[in-house]
C-alpha cells in the first residue's frame, strides 16, 4: 500500500510464541528453561473466578502459591499508574524473579510495565523516558485470555495517570515479552458479546494497519492473512465458544493484528479512544461502530483502497471497478459486525449529539489518525461521529 520511504525502515518480529490447546501446561518447563524460579502472576480480580485461571493455577501448582509463585490480582479494567506501583511491590514482597502477565489487555499491560519499577523503584510512571537505560528488565511471559488487543506481542503499555486523568502510552522495545503462550482453551469461556467485540478490535487493527501509509510490506502481508482468518473464525467462535479451532485461529489472528500495527493505525482508533474514556464504551465495540464510516470516508478519497481487504475476505472483486470493490468490502464488513450481534449506531450505547464536540476534540488530539490513509481534520472527525450516531 505504502510508498517506499526515503528514510530507513526497521523490520522486527522478535517474540517467541507457543501456540496450541494445552500450551499453558508447558509454563513450568518454559520458566525453568528461562532460569526463572519464582514468578509473579499479574492479573485482574474478575479472572480469578474463571476456568482460565484454574488452568493456570493447575499448571503452576495450586499448593505452590505463596511458595514458588506469587499473585497480584489488583489490575483495574482501565489500568491506573497505582496498579503498576502495586504490582511492583507485590513482586518485591514475593521475592520474585519474573512476571507472568495473565488476562486481557489491561493485565498484560500492567504485567509488562511493572518491570520498569522493579528496575527503578523510585520512578514515577508519568516521568518515564524512552532514552533511559531499560536493559535487563526481568523476563515476562504474556498469556492472553482474550483474542483482541494483541498486547502480548506489543512493545507498549497503556496506563491512566490518575493525577491528570489522562491515558499515557509507555513505549519501549524492552517491554516485549520473552515468551507468549497462546492457548485456545483459556479463551473458550469468553461470552459471545465480548468475543465479538474483542475480535472486531483485532479486525480493525488488521484493516487500519494494512491501509496505513507507513512502509512495511511484511506487516501488510500479516494484516491481510489476519483479516482472512478473522472473517472465517470469528463468527464460529461467537456461535460456539467451545470451538477450539476457531478460538485458536482468533488468538493467532489477534497477535497478527498487533504485530501488523507496528505500521500504526488510523482514524477509527482515534474515534474509538474518546468513546471509551468519555462515554465508557468497550474499545472493540467503539471501533466496530466507527469502522464502516471511516472506510467510506477513506474510500471516497482513495478509490480502490479496500480491494485487497475484500479479496482477503474472499469477495469476488478482482475485476470490479475501484468504487464497486470498496462498496462490496465495506458492505461485507458492516454485515459481519451486525451478524456478530453488535448494534450499529453510537446512540445505542448512550452517546448523544451534545457530546460530539468534546469527543472530536479528543479524537483530533489522538495520534492514530496521523497514519490514516487520507488526512483528517477536526471537522472530518466530527462529521464521522455524526454519521456513526
Ligand atoms: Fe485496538
Amino acid at each position: 500500500m505504502a510508498e517506499m520511504s526515503k528514510n530507513l525502515s526497521r523490520f522486527s518480529f522478535p517474540t517467541t510464541s507457543l501456540f496450541g490447546v494445552g500450551a499453558v501446561r508447558e509454563l513450568p518447563s518454559q520458566l525453568q528453561q528461562m532460569g526463572c524460579r519464582r514468578p509473579l502472576v499479574v492479573t485482574d480480580p474478575g479472572l480469578l473466578k474463571t476456568k482460565a485461571f484454574v488452568l493456570l493455577e493447575k499448571a503452576l501448582g495450586v499448593e505452590q502459591r505463596g511458595k514458588e509463585w506469587s499473585l497480584f490480582h489488583g489490575v483495574h479494567p482501565n489500568p491506573v499508574d497505582q496498579d503498576v506501583v502495586d504490582a511492583a511491590k507485590a513482586y518485591r514482597d514475593g521475592k520474585c524473579d519474573s512476571v507472568i502477565a495473565f488476562g486481557g489487555g489491561s493485565a498484560l499491560d500492567v504485567g509488562k510495565a511493572c518491570r520498569l519499577l522493579v528496575k527503578r523503584p523510585e520512578l514515577n510512571i508519568a516521568e518515564f523516558k524512552f532514552e533511559d537505560d531499560w536493559s535487563g528488565l526481568v523476563p515476562c511471559v504474556c498469556i492472553p485470555t482474550t483474542a483482541g488487543t494483541g498486547s502480548e506481542v506489543g512493545r507498549s503499555s497503556v496506563v491512566t495517570l490518575s493525577d491528570v486523568k489522562r491515558k499515557t502510552v509507555i513505549f519501549h522495545p524492552a517491554l516485549l515479552a520473552r515468551l507468549v503462550i497462546l492457548d485456545p482453551e483459556l479463551t473458550a469461556d469468553l461470552p459471545p458479546q465480548l468475543t465479538a467485540a474483542t475480535g472486531l478490535d483485532a479486525l480493525t487493527h488488521c484493516i487500519e494497519s494494512f491501509t496505513s501509509p507507513v512502509y512495511h510490506p511484511l506487516c501488510e502481508g500479516i494484516a491481510l492473512e489476519g483479516i482472512h482468518m478473522i472473517v472465517e473464525a470469528l463468527p464460529r467462535a461467537v456461535k460456539n465458544g467451545q470451538d477450539l479451532e476457531a478460538r485458536g485461529q482468533m488468538l493467532v489472528a489477534a497477535a497478527m493484528g498487533a504485530i501488523a500495527f507496528q505500521k500504526d493505525l488510523g482514524a477509527t482508533h482515534s474515534l474509538a479512544h474518546p468513546l471509551s474514556s468519555l462515554c465508557g464504551m468497550h474499545h472493540g465495540t467503539a471501533n466496530a461502530v466507527c469502522l464502516p464510516q471511516v472506510m467510506e470516508f477513506n474510500a471516497k478519497r482513495k478509490p480502490g483502497l479496500y480491494r485487497r481487504v475484500g479479496i482477503a475476505c474472499e469477495l469476488d472483486i478482482m475485476k470490479a471497478t475501484p468504487e464497486d470493490a470498496d462498496r462490496a468490502t465495506i458492505e461485507f464488513v458492516r454485515r459481519l459486525i451486525v451478524e456478530l450481534g453488535l448494534k450499529m449506531g453510537l446512540g445505542n450505547y448512550g452517546v448523544n449529539a451534545s457530546q460530539i464536540d468534546a469527543l472530536s476534540e479528543q479524537a483530533f488530539a489522538d495520534g492514530c489518525h496521523l497514519t490514516n490513509p487520507v488526512p483528517v481534520t477536526r471537522e472530518d472527525l466530527k462529521a464521522l461521529y455524526q454519521a456513526a450516531l
